[in-house]
């Protein structure tokens, strides 16, 4: 299967990705990594492994579809069957969404639907949750609002604050991730609207 990433920062989902591939753990070829962001992390830990990168500046478009049009091109020439968001901080477009030929996957730090959108962490310890994690999604319009591939409950603890929750949430995402797309590529997920089974190996 023939994945593309989008990556605004630090990567290590996308690193968590890599490793595993390298591991011979996914049946895929990463081919390419995207990013809006010049400085990402993630650019660099691509072309570590020789995975082509290329950068979309929103500030070298017009707009914002522009620059859409521009990542939807790019990922059609790759001939992209799998699109997978690693910390994508941008929320794609309902123009982008309806354009792209190949499903979109997403990884978020909570439980959704609980505490989608920004600082996921920071809303879970403010509102005293005990129970948070993270969730492997498909990416619809709505934002964090698409049917959900996998999820993972961490606990929360007393005297947990946003890095100590966000690193034990981290751990589990750079598991789940890995799994999600390798299930994806063998073909063992099945979606029909809302619900998504997973055909599990026996
Ligand atoms: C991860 O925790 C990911 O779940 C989150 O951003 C971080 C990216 O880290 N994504 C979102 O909050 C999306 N709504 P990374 O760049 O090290 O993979």
């Amino acid at each position: 299967m023939r994945v593309a990433v989008l990556a605004s920062g630090r990567g290590s989902n996308l690193q968590a990705l890599i490793d595993k591939w390298l591991e011979g753990f996914l049946p895929i070829t990463f081919v390419g990594v995207g990013s809006d962001n010049v400085n990402a992390e993630a650019l660099l830990r691509a072309q570590k492994v020789r995975i082509p990168v290329r950068v979309f500046p929103l500030d070298d478009y017009a707009d914002k579809k522009n620059q859409e049009i521009d990542i939807l091109n790019w990922l059609e020439d790759l001939d992209t069957e799998l699109l997978v968001l690693a910390g994508y901080m941008r929320v794609l477009s309902k123009y982008f969404i309806s354009n792209a030929t190949y499903p979109i996957i997403n990884i978020h730090p909570s439980l959704l639907p609980a505490f989608p959108g920004l600082n996921a962490q920071k809303q879970a310890l403010d509102y005293g949750v005990k129970v948070s994690g993270c969730t492997v999604h498909f990416v619809d319009e709505g934002m964090d609002t698409g049917p959900i591939i996998l999820q993972e409950a961490v606990p929360v603890y007393d005297g947990d604050d946003v890095a100590s929750l966000s690193k034990r949430i981290l751990k589990v995402e750079h598991q789940l991730y890995p799994e999600a797309v390798r299930l994806i590529a063998l073909g063992k997920v099945k979606r029909e609207g809302r619900k998504v089974s997973i055909l599990r190996e026996s």
